[in-house]
């Protein structure tokens, strides 16, 4: 048995918001409304505030980062992935998974499961990266080649083999990665002579960034994709 009031502050609420939405008949126990914050429930009670299924458990939350934010959880002068999420998420205490650079959009994963996050990031994991890469210049066969064989950047770090797929007038394409280190693409393509103009990632592992997300909108992953994301890890 649990504190009604503890289990909607576990969601994300502070005590007080939990007090107020509850003495306010907006919360529901197995659709009957209950009133008394202190209301004791079999933990297998389906709780809803507002008629919405109380989210509990580890949230996973897909963003589409917009150009112009960091990812970290807090920067001083910057906004960060955080700030495009609503105040009852960033309290829940989630972080990305990952990094994107500042100028660099597209798909970031947030959640505050922590062991899976590390292990989507350890380099011992190799999770596979999309990005649609915008190079100034025309990515060729011979650089198709290159890539695939495992680029040795200017510093001597030997990447992985990564898989390239033109698309378009040449200077588009979409690069595989199973690592990701800093700034990596950008350094892939400037030793190739081709400097990157934009680029955005489409996929990480199973994820793929849903297309009806705008720059800056997020949505929680589906139990598909948390699934498909758990198992893959
Ligand atoms: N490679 C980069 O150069 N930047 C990113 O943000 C991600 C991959």
């Amino acid at each position: 048995m649990e504190r009604l009031d503890k289990r909607l502050s576990a969601a994300g609420y502070s005590r007080k918001e939990a007090a107020v939405l509850i003495r306010a008949g907006r919360v529901k126990a197995d659709s009957a409304v209950v009133t008394v914050p202190e209301t004791k429930l079999p933990g297998a009670a389906v709780l809803t505030v507002d008629g919405v299924p109380l989210r509990e458990g580890f949230l996973y939350i897909m963003l589409h980062k917009s150009a112009g934010v960091v990812t970290s959880t807090e920067d001083p002068w910057e906004r960060t992935v955080l700030d495009l999420l609503p105040e009852e998420l960033r309290r829940r205490g989630v972080f990305p998974v990952g990094r994107l650079d500042k100028d660099v959009t597209g798909l970031v994963l947030l959640t505050d499961d922590g062991p899976l996050g590390h292990r989507l990031t350890s380099p011992r994991h190799h999770v596979d990266k999309v990005y649609q890469v915008t190079v100034d210049g025309v990515l060729t066969k011979e650089d198709e080649a290159a890539l695939t064989a495992g680029l040795v950047l200017g510093d001597g770090l030997r990447c992985l083999p990564a898989r390239l797929e033109r698309t378009g007038r040449g200077n588009v394409a979409l690069l595989t990665l199973r690592e990701g280190k800093y700034h990596q693409v950008k350094r892939m393509m400037a030793c190739l002579g081709k400097p990157v103009t934009a680029l955005k990632r489409l996929a990480m592992g199973p994820l793929t960034l849903d297309e009806r997300l705008k720059p800056g909108e997020w949505r929680l992953l589906t139990k598909e994709e948390v699934a498909k994301l758990t198992k893959n890890a």
